[in-house]
């Protein structure tokens, strides 16, 4: 089976094992764990943020970026589509007990003018106040252009607002950009990274931020439950993948698309090209046929899951190389000549 379904089924490599097998390791709770202060340190000096927190997960790294910035009772902007809006169980009304107010297209980041609009009635009384703007880069696979990002954080700093970026795929966006990742995140007041996702560490996350907000953010890791005790033997992984793997990123971007433009022409199905920046290709089948074609892929040897408004989400990811996309190219063809 050709796994398309995302970019975290990936398995350790075996150099990767040997590094998390060798990991020097503390109690991590105590802050004694070496290797994940070495990575906290390496990951905070690489976005440019004064400090990191490793975290278990991206959904809890950008759920304490949002317990730490608001009180109770705040408005946090997101995209309708964030992962923050409806991937995460509701967690800024459950933990942070903060309400959302989100804004759609055209792009991933508001227009000032919707910014304006947010912030016109800020002091009358009926309104939560606004406190947080969370941004997502990359979103859905796209990159959000830094000068768009820039824009929102200059308007966040001049109102008194905070900017976190969720950074699931920052490394992702870039390697598509061109950017180091501080480059890339610049401007935001706090940034989550995964480093399960497109580097292939087998678990955890960072938070990245000032200090104030790290400390916040240790503090409210450990009511969660995720004080973790030799927590060195994962983040070894981790250390590894941020140290090698960034530089491969590239060739996953070129698969995509080789893989999208693979599929583009095929009868039934429809790939907005221009969309595809990074990893992720996303592939229009006709309406109410989602499973049916997810069916048909599977049958044909491709894994691939269910997106937004019913389109099919196709990942590359590090386990994959050339040949695994000539021959999923070739199995969605035969599965979509099925279905046409
Ligand atoms: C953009 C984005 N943010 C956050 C997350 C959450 O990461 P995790 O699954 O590690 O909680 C994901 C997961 O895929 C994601 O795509």
């Amino acid at each position: 089976m050709i796994d398309l379904r995302s970019d975290t089924v990936t398995r350790p490599t075996d150099a990767m094992r040997r590094a998390m097998y060798e990991a020097e390791t503390g109690d991590d709770v105590y802050g004694e764990d070496p290797t994940v202060n070495r990575l906290e340190a390496e990951v905070a000096e690489l976005t440019g943020f004064p400090a990191a927190l490793y975290v278990p997960s991206g959904s809890m790294a950008n759920q304490l970026a949002v317990y730490a910035a608001i009180r109770s009772g705040d408005e946090v902007w997101t995209h309708v589509d964030s992962h923050v809006s409806i991937d995460e169980q509701g967690g800024v009304a459950v933990l942070a007990r903060g309400q959302l107010r989100t804004f759609t297209g055209p792009g991933p980041a508001p227009s000032t003018e919707w910014l304006e609009d947010g912030l016109r009635e800020r002091h009358d009384i009926h309104r939560a106040p606004p406190r947080l703007i969370s941004l997502e880069n990359t979103f859905g696979g796209t990159v959000v252009p830094v000068a768009e990002q820039r824009r929102v954080a200059d308007f966040a700093r001049a109102n008194g607002l905070l900017v976190h970026l969720d950074g699931a795929r920052l490394w992702n966006a870039a390697t598509a950009l061109g950017l180091t990742p501080a480059e890339t995140a610049r401007g935001a007041d706090s940034l989550a990274v995964c480093f399960s996702k497109g580097l292939g560490a087998p678990v955890g996350s960072a938070l990245c931020g000032g200090a104030d907000t790290i400390a916040r953010a240790r503090r409210a890791r450990k009511l969660l439950g995720g004080g973790m005790r030799q927590a060195g033997v994962i983040a070894a992984g981790a250390l590894y993948a941020l140290r090698h793997h960034r530089g491969r990123l590239a060739d996953d971007h070129r698969r995509a698309r080789a893989l999208a433009e693979g599929i583009a022409e095929l009868p039934g199905l429809s790939v907005d090209l221009a969309a595809v920046h990074t990893n992720m290709v996303f592939v229009g089948v006709p309406r109410g046929r989602t499973d049916a074609y997810l069916a048909a892929f599977r049958e044909h040897g491709v894994a691939a899951g269910a997106s937004y408004g019913g389109a099919i989400r196709l990942v590359t990811h590090l386990d994959l190389g050339d040949a695994d996309i000539t021959a999923a190219v070739d199995a969605i063809a035969k599965a979509a000549a099925a279905l046409a």
